[in-house]
């Protein structure tokens, strides 16, 4: 894992890549955490192990509220709805929340900072370079669509490559953008 303390961290986000629930990554200062990364880099893996259930909004699990099907894309604009008025009510009483998608462009990323600053909550991000070649693999363990379903957890090879690519431009922004701090993370080594 890389830090760039380029403010002041929030107390404690820094951590280790370590899965031992007892090494979570601070889940009291007030913070909006977004994770980028492609698929199948280890975002969901990550929030999982260090944050409360209730602090982590992704949208797969909300494209599962509005349409039973978390892969379903055609849901995604509903999903994101639902995702703004969630972390409208939990920005404005300052609460650790932590948004659980690839976020790997500068509109995915604007809303969520500018919802941040209107409730003058900082933006912290946590970036995932775990290597391109993992990512792919990992997608083979992934089910392709259901019966009936036009999607599935396993992503094309094409859109894990995008997602990466941008994922990597995005190290050089973020900070432009208004993250205050910016942590990257490679799951490639570690065994869960
Ligand atoms: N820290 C880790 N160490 C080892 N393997 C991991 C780690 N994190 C994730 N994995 C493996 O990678 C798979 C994908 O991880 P995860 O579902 O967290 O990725 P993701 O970034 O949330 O992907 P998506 O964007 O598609 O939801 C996991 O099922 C697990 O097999
Ligand atoms: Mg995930």
């Amino acid at each position: 894992m890389t830090d760039h303390p380029r403010l002041p961290s929030p107390q404690g986000l820094a951590g280790n890549t370590t899965l031992d629930p007892a090494a979570t990554g601070n889940t009291t200062v007030p913070q909006l955490v977004v994770l980028i990364g492609p698929a199948g880099a280890g975002k969901s893996t990550y929030a999982a192990a260090r944050y409360q259930p209730h602090q982590v909004y992704s949208l797969d699990q909300l494209r599962a509220v509005v349409a039973d099907d978390d892969c379903d894309q055609d849901a995604t604009t509903d999903a994101r709805a639902i995702l703004a008025a969630i972390l409208e009510a939990r920005l404005s009483r300052r609460l650790v929340t932590v948004v659980d998608a690839t976020n790997a462009g500068v509109a995915d990323r604007a809303w969520l900072l500018a919802l941040a600053g209107r409730h003058q909550v900082p933006a912290t991000a946590v970036v995932f370079t775990t290597p391109l070649r993992v990512c792919l693999a990992r997608q083979a363990n992934r089910p392709g669509p259901a019966p009936g379903r036009r999607w599935g957890r396993a992503v094309q090879a094409a859109a894990v490559v995008e997602q990466h690519v941008r994922t990597q431009a995005a190290l050089a922004t973020l900070t432009a953008e208004g993250f205050t701090h910016v942590t990257e993370i490679d799951t490639h080594a570690d065994v869960l």
